[in-house]
């Protein structure tokens, strides 16, 4: 622990912590003193990043555990970890997301861009709940984007089979985090929990440079122009994590709620995308296994 920080017995869970804007927030949470779970999908990343975050802060109240959020079997897996080692949890940040210009599908046959960047969060938060609600002021922050702008939900084509284009997967996934957030927040206000998401900024981290080709290129040369540091984008995080207060469903652009498209202000929408998360994840959910169910439906 660095000699200006003590434990705060805070108890943080940051995904996609091994890379970007999550590495960055999750530092700083170490640095407030939190017991902070870094989740990345490898092993040998996680573990690396573990180390360096323990140097980095000094803080030794660091753990991580491996998942790819793709899948749900193995985002029930991590949850049954997390509820097994901390009774209580006062932030959950969801963070892990990525950028398919290739369609893919992801092991339960959902495309791959909505099963990482919204199913994910949608069921880690679901199963997650009963230690939200023990901590008294647990708070979920889901990290969206400006990409949201312009994008369309049409749940009635999740496979995108026809016409994919990574880009189009990408702002559909990122108008579900917002629409999520809302639905999340109202449900979730009378256990004391709070829910709130974020545009982190256009960022220079390896975000979608692993689709390499042209658009890979391009991306990289506009991060070279335009983007801001990972640093500030994990600020913007960290500033939603522990900020006093949040408008509970709120957007934040650049630490100030903001107004995002009107396709993410809908509520038939945020209810109808419910629905289907609920109906796509109902396999891996079981509020029947928290002592104290708090479930989300
Ligand atoms: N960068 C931007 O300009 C920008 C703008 C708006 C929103 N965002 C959002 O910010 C979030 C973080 O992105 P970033 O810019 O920090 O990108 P990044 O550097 O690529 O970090 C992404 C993180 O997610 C993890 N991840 C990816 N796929 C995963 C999987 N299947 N299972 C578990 N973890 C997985 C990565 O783990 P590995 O280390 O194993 O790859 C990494 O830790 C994303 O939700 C993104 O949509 C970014």
């Amino acid at each position: 622990m660095p000699p200006s920080a003590t434990a705060t017995g805070r108890v943080s869970v940051i995904t996609g912590a091994t890379s970007g804007i999550g590495r960055v927030a999750a530092a700083g949470l170490a640095r407030r003193g939190d017991t902070v779970i870094l989740v990345g999908r490898d092993p040998a990343r996680g573990q690396a990043a573990l180390e360096q975050l323990v140097a980095e802060t000094g803080n030794p109240l660091l753990s991580f555990l491996a998942a790819d959020l793709s899948s749900m079997a193995e985002v029930r897996r991590l949850a049954d970890q997390l509820r097994a080692r901390h009774d209580r949890i006062d932030l959950l940040v969801n963070n892990a997301g990525a950028l398919f210009q290739r369609r893919r599908e992801s092991v339960d046959g959902v495309e791959l861009t909505f099963a990482l960047n919204h199913l994910a969060y949608f069921l880690l938060t679901d199963l997650l709940t009963g230690p939200l609600q023990r901590s008294g002021a647990g708070r979920v922050v889901s990290v969206a984007s400006m990409a949201h702008r312009n994008a369309v939900l049409n749940l009635d084509d999740l496979p995108l089979v026809r016409g994919y284009s990574g880009w189009r997967a990408y702002q559909r996934s990122k108008l579900a985090n917002i629409l999520f957030t809302r639905a999340l927040a109202r449900r979730l206000s009378r256990f004391g929990i709070t829910a709130a998401c974020l545009h982190p900024g256009f960022i220079a981290t390896r975000f979608g440079d692993d689709n390499g080709g042209l658009f890979a290129l391009a991306l990289g040369a506009a991060k070279r122009l335009f983007a801001e540091s990972a640093e500030v984008g994990g600020g913007r995080i960290l500033f939603l994590a522990t900020a006093l207060t949040l408008e509970p469903g709120a957007y934040y652009v650049r630490n100030r709620v903001s107004p995002p498209s009107a396709a993410a202000q809908s509520e038939p929408a945020a209810e109808r995308l419910w629905q289907v998360s609920l109906e796509l994840t109902r396999q891996w959910r079981d509020p029947g296994a928290e002592a104290a169910p708090a479930p989300i439906s």
